[in-house]
């Protein structure tokens, strides 16, 4: 008998990843196509609470994961919030969200484990008059926490985009903004299939920063203004306007040491196909890139993205609410 279920998408950053590390704004939208997903259920008396990564094949004891261990600290910290330990529950986590590919997986997991938990939780009490429920900043926040213990400096934009599942202006310690999308445009999101941990990319950033401190504020700065810039234009229904811009984001975080030769190719090829401009998305060093496409050029786009290497492409609409 299922308990409870939680879902939550992936997502890509549009403009501002590294930077928005350092304070400043960020551009980011769920993608809905891939999705991480945890169910509830019952399980014997005395097993505790285990987690099944079900694509993985692992299972984890919750009672003796190391405390850095980020499905089991999901489900501690939340079970923490309701005031139970270890309940004789399995949780089954799936997701189609690529892993250490700057697409959210691991924040999205994280907040489904959450869902699925709170769910379960209401349900045990369900003959109680009480209702456990979690505001989206309540899981937001847990799911930072989670972020934190494997990505040591987060901004904090993965956890809003995927747990609110809306397009996010983010800013580092201020209340995430939804942003206007005048008309839906169209992205080509493509995988070089090389794993890149946050943390290692984020690190080295931090690291360069604290030899040229200054250079680094400054490539930072002009990314806050393509941010600010491309903002207004999605706003102003003006989406062909941010081809230009994701050329020069991708630039800027090409100076900053982010990019790789596989990223660079894909960047490439895209614009070569016809795309109308084309960036790496997250941390970079690997994972996606994403490439503006129209209707009548996305299906070239993306066979010269395979072409030149992707594993997977994923055509997707931004819009409102996406
Ligand atoms: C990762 O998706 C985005 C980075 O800016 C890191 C962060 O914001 O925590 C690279």
């Amino acid at each position: 008998m299922i308990l409870g279920s939680g879902r939550a998408p992936g997502k890509v950053i549009l403009f501002g990843e590294h930077a928005v590390v350092y304070g400043r704004p960020a551009l980011a939208v769920p993608v809905t196509q891939v999705q991480a997903e945890a169910v509830v259920e019952r399980s014997e008396i005395g097993a505790g609470l285990t987690i099944v990564a079900a694509d993985l094949g692992e299972t984890i004891a919750v009672r003796n994961a190391p405390i850095d261990n980020p499905l089991a600290a999901a489900a501690r910290l939340t079970l923490v919030k309701f005031g139970l330990s270890d309940p004789d529950w399995r949780v089954t986590v799936r997701s189609t969200i690529p892993i250490a590919s700057g697409m959210g997986s691991g924040a999205a997991v994280s907040a489904a484990i959450v869902r699925a938990l709170t769910e379960a939780v209401n349900q045990r009490i369900s003959e109680s008059a009480t209702s456990f429920q979690l505001p989206a900043s309540d899981i937001s926040a847990l799911v930072y926490e989670v972020e934190r213990l494997h990505h040591g400096t987060p901004s904090g934009i993965d956890n809003t985009v995927v747990v609110y599942g809306q397009p996010v202006y983010f800013v580092r310690g201020q209340p995430p903004q939804t942003f206007r999308i005048g008309q839906p445009f169209m992205l080509a999101i493509a995988d070089t299939g090389i794993h890149s941990p946050t943390k290692v990319a984020v690190g080295d950033v931090r690291r360069a920063w604290e030899r040229e401190g200054t250079r680094f504020e400054s490539l930072f700065n002009r990314i806050a203004m393509v941010v600010e810039t491309a903002r207004s234009a999605i706003a102003a229904g003006e989406p062909e306007r941010l081809g230009p811009l994701m050329d020069e984001n991708h630039a800027l975080l090409q100076e900053i040491g982010v990019s790789c030769p596989e990223l660079d190719a894909l960047v490439t090829a895209a614009l070569s196909a016809g795309a109308l401009g084309a960036k790496l998305s997250g941390a970079g060093r690997g994972g996606n890139m994403i490439a503006l496409v129209m209707a009548d050029s996305a299906s070239r786009v993306a066979k010269a993205l395979v072409a030149a290497g992707a594993v997977r492409v994923i055509v997707t609409e931004v819009a409102d609410g996406s």
